[in-house]
């Protein structure tokens, strides 16, 4: 049985909006998803036990069957038990690029990997469909990361509608290695103090979830319009995030004054990204920006817009 390699690329968020409470318990999102180039590379081994073990580069990954790569592999153990005992257990090695709880979808996107890796490793023939099907019962952006490029996400996050692959812009993400944000945390608070705006009605919810898909920010992206792209990228959750973390609010705001296309928060937080029309360009801001805040605890990553979801590296 082969072992297998997968790149697992990180994602950042070019509009997130709250629309309600589901009954799920979720919140009812409306988002446009956009893959980067920064990725983690996930092996798959087969180990010859019985057992699942993690293995990862940086200390900050639990290792336990909190760890999304683990639960992808026992949500596949429960779906195809049979084949799973055939095979056996297997080694997972993360090598941990994007950094951990910062709203990149890092944890996600090692999910999503193990899922394709083990569809391919037991030769179940699974489509991109079944495989995000599954991939929803491991998190809401767990179909994405499957996929990858440029789509507007509803629901939980987990129904797709493709856009055009936007992956001609570079970005500067920058994040203070020693804070994280729970994304739970961030969607309780926002839910107390701006739950009382949320839409119930379900005709209502449909309504302006239908809207983002004629609204100017799809305009922007279809046209490879950076200027507009940049002027209307937009979270909801920064209005709690950036009040509750001062620093994340300074950084936002080191990244306005330098020159960029745009920069927002990505997902929950705490990384904060800046759109550049080219690597010179996003290479400049990071720079400026370092001047600005010359803490050594804050990190910068440089990167490109991806087209690409989770794809096979090696083999
Ligand atoms: O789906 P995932 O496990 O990534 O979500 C993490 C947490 O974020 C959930 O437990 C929930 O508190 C919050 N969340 C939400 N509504 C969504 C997605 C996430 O409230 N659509």
């Amino acid at each position: 049985m082969n072992s297998y390699t997968l790149s697992a690329p990180a994602k950042i968020n070019l509009y997130l909006e709250i629309i309600g409470d589901r009954p799920d318990g979720y919140h009812e999102l409306v988002m446009i998803l956009q893959s980067i180039e920064l990725a983690d590379l996930i092996e798959l081994r087969p180990n010859g036990t019985e057992q699942t073990r993690l293995h990862c580069n940086n200390p900050q990954v639990p290792l336990d069957a909190s760890n999304l790569a683990y639960k992808a592999v026992v949500l596949m153990q429960e779906k195809f038990p049979k084949i799973a005992t055939n095979y056996g257990g297997i080694d997972i090695t993360i090598d941990k690029k994007i950094p951990v709880a910062a709203g990149l979808a890092g944890g996600s996107t090692n999910g999503a990997a193990v899922l394709v890796g083990i569809n391919l490793m037991w030769e179940l023939g699974l489509t991109v469909p079944q495989l995000q099907t599954l991939a929803a019962k491991l998190g809401s952006d767990v179909p994405f990361c499957i996929s990858g490029g440029t789509a507007i996400a509803t629901g939980r996050g987990e129904q797709l509608d493709p856009i055009i692959d936007l992956d001609n812009l570079w970005v500067v993400l920058a994040k203070y290695r020693s804070l994280s944000v729970s994304t739970a945390w961030a969607y309780n608070t926002y839910k107390q103090q701006f739950g009382n705006s949320y839409i119930f009605d379900s005709e209502d919810v449909k309504s302006r979830t239908s809207q983002v898909h004629s609204g100017a920010l799809v305009d922007a992206i279809v046209h490879k319009d950076s200027v507009n792209i940049g002027k209307l990228l937009h979270n909801d959750l920064e209005k709690v995030v950036l009040s509750a973390y001062p620093p994340v609010a300074q950084l936002r705001k080191a990244f306005q004054q330098v020159g960029c296309l745009g920069t927002m928060m990505s997902g929950s937080g705490p990384t904060v990204f800046a759109l550049c029309e080219s690597r010179e360009q996003a290479e400049l801001v990071k720079v400026k920006v370092r001047e600005a805040i010359p803490d050594p605890d804050l990190e910068f990553w440089v990167t490109q817009l991806s087209s690409a979801g989770i794809q096979v590296a090696s083999y």
